[in-house]
């Protein structure tokens, strides 16, 4: 096995047509060489919601265009790549299907390894590529289509230690922006909003706080926003601008309190490994939220693990974290050949089976 590796990733699972190259000596830090990402949010803009049969297409339209692009930024030939990435899930069937179609396409062609990737194992991975993480290391995914704790044992080990059996929280945020006529992705809006609102005007439920693990659920909380607006709305003809406020930040605080404990609790259970660098890592869109990142980094604090949340951009759907699990994998001495197949569903944890609900963004696995 050559000692540096040059992976070509690509990425296609939701709405993120993505193309990367991760070089990695196997020593210093990974190098990032390039990372393309093509979002759909304009194509499904009018539906309310990711269109299945248009993101497929819409991959199919960008991948080659994607995979050329991210070897230009590169600034290497097909002929310098040691072997192909791709997601083979889990995710929306049609999108995935069409990454792993092309990657096979080029694997044929180039005569080049071909590695499927769990998704998931890309988010989880990340830390490593972005923070030397150590094994075993603690991971909160936390999106518009995941949310469970896991924990890394090594590249091909995880333990799941609780997630949603409903929605995820990003949905959850989403959706409770559409409630409020707030504009989407709901994150983002509901953060600016909540700015200049109260958290404690509304009691809002922590709801399976009182059960014990690690287990979430975060459609009750929806349902409350909407019970609580539509008072108001009886009450004064309308939600006033003062009243969104308010409901944004007891909305975001009721998440912030559920995810911050529960963390506790799985950080409790990581820690009786006595890990050698104990490390509590996030991902996906929902950790760019201000709020919730303070409630776990202050957590983290509590139990003397290092917090780590990756940049935005490498948290949020890319290819260069599937990349990365290919250099890891590569490694190992694991890759598929042409029958790899497209997986809509792919628990990590095999031994703790998928949770219940398949969101708007795919299969939560
Ligand atoms: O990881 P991501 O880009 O895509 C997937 O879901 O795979 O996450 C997008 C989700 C959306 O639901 C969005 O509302 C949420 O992350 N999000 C946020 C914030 N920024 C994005 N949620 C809360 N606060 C934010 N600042
Ligand atoms: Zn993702």
């Amino acid at each position: 096995m050559k000692t540096t590796l040059t992976i070509l990733g690509l990425e296609s699972s939701c709405d993120d047509t993505a193309a990367a190259i991760v070089r990695h000596d196997g020593v210093q830090n990974p190098v990032i060489l390039s990372s393309v990402v093509f979002g759909q949010e304009e194509f499904h803009a009018d539906f309310g919601g990711i269109v299945p049969e248009i993101a497929a297409r819409a991959h199919v339209e960008k991948l080659d265009v994607c995979a050329q692009q991210a070897l230009e930024n590169a600034g290497v030939s097909l002929s310098e790549i040691d072997a192909i990435a791709v997601t083979s899930g889990p995710g929306l069937i049609g999108g995935v299907l069409a990454g792993v179609m092309f990657a096979k396409g080029l694997a044929a062609g180039s005569g080049l390894p071909l590695i499927g990737i769990n998704h998931l194992a890309g988010h989880a991975l990340t830390p490593r590529l972005t923070d030397s993480a150590v094994f075993p290391y603690l991971m909160l995914l936390v999106s518009g289509g995941h949310c469970q704790f896991l924990q890394v044992n090594s590249a091909t080990d995880f333990t799941r230690l609780g997630g949603t059996i409903d929605d995820a929280p990003g949905e959850a945020f989403d959706k409770a922006a559409r409630l409020m006529a707030l504009p989407q992705p709901g994150g983002p809006s509901i953060e600016i909003c909540a700015k200049a609102g109260d958290a404690t005007a509304f009691k809002l439920p922590r709801p399976l706080l009182d059960r014990p693990g690690c287990d979430m659920s975060f459609s009750g909380l929806k349902t409350a926003l909407l019970r609580t607006r539509d008072k108001l709305v009886a009450e004064h003809g309308g939600l006033r601008e003062q009243d969104r406020a308010n409901l944004s930040a007891s909305f975001q605080a009721a998440v912030a309190d559920v995810l911050a404990e529960k963390a506790r609790r799985a950080l409790t259970v990581y820690m009786q490994n006595s890990p050698e660098k104990p490390l509590f890592a996030v991902a996906g869109g929902v950790a760019a939220n201000m709020t919730i990142r303070a409630a776990l980094e202050t957590v983290s604090t509590k139990f003397n693990a290092r917090f780590v949340a990756p940049p935005l951009a490498l948290c949020t759907d890319n290819a260069a974290m599937i990349a990365w699990a290919g250099v890891e994998r590569f490694r190992a001495g694991q890759s598929d050949d042409m029958t790899l197949s497209a997986r809509p569903r792919w628990p990590l944890d095999q031994t703790s089976p998928a949770m219940l609900g398949s969101g708007k963004k795919g299969a939560k696995a």
